[in-house]
């Protein structure tokens, strides 16, 4: 079946998560770095926790809650106000400089986001870096109460954009959210954010794992567990090459 549409996660795909550190390192001085990696890190986790707890609470509570979490790690101290306006760099977050381009040239389809975001969050999100006009509709976990990798959000993207799973190529920078998606019957498409050579060049030049990698490390590289990407790509505009879309090759193969 041809591809109708492809369905983007948003954060760290479309969005970059790290463009927090201005907002933690204007708030904790000195500490932005270590926040914003321990926060991403311990927010993903607590989606897990609360899907496998059945206690889902909507992304704002857990961004706000993982990011009370942080501080106290820390010794650092917030009143909920101050916590509120830090999660709120969450809204204003920078789109990836090639989104909008790559966006604009799969005009042809049907696109959508699917992310874990409430839906107030990725309204602000999307209104904020004005990308509204090219998305069909955005749909978020929210709907149904369980976070990714739950096989029940992508399904509801299948009921949701009524068509069928092969008919639905999933764009995703998250390790979890591949193997998700992927363990679900999606095609789907990495965007590589960060190249494993790249890492570990990285990683060579501090001998150790610098926290500020821990995200890179842990969470953008392909999961090791038994399902992969169709297709590996640098940048979201790859994908605009119409061949890029018909013509997948095998698993981990690299674009024509
Ligand atoms: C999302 C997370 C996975 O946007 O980044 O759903």
């Amino acid at each position: 079946m041809p591809i109708k549409a492809l369905v983007f996660d948003a954060y760290g795909t479309l969005f970059d998560v790290q463009s927090v550190a201005a907002a933690t390192e204007a708030a904790f001085p000195g500490h932005g770095a270590t926040i914003t990696q321990i926060w991403r890190l311990k927010q993903l986790e607590y989606t897990w926790l609360r899907a496998l707890m059945g206690r889902y609470e909507d992304f704002w509570t857990v961004t706000t809650e993982s990011l009370d979490f942080t501080l106290k790690t820390l010794g650092l101290t917030a009143t909920p106000a101050f916590l509120a306006e830090i999660a709120g760099a969450y809204d204003g977050l920078a789109l990836y400089p090639e989104a909008r381009a790559a966006l604009q040239g799969l005009a042809s389809y049907r696109l959508a986001i699917f992310s874990n975001g409430s839906p107030a969050m990725l309204k602000r999100l999307v209104a904020h870096a004005g990308i509204g006009e090219f998305l069909e509709t955005v749909i978020s976990v929210d709907e149904i109460g369980v976070y990714k990798p739950d096989p029940r959000g992508y399904a509801h993207v299948e009921k949701r954009l009524g068509l069928s799973r092969d008919e639905i190529l999933f764009v995703s920078s998250n390790g979890f959210d591949i193997a998700g998606a992927k363990a679900h019957g999606f095609t789907v498409a990495r965007i590589e954010r960060v190249p494993a050579a790249a890492l570990r060049i990285e990683i060579e030049a501090t001998g150790t794992i610098d926290p500020k990698l821990m995200f890179k490390a842990l969470r953008l590289q392909p999961e090791q567990l038994g399902f992969h990407a169709d297709v590996t790509i640098a940048a979201l505009t790859d994908l605009v090459s119409y061949a890029a879309i018909r013509n997948l090759p095998g698993p981990s193969g690299s674009l024509p």
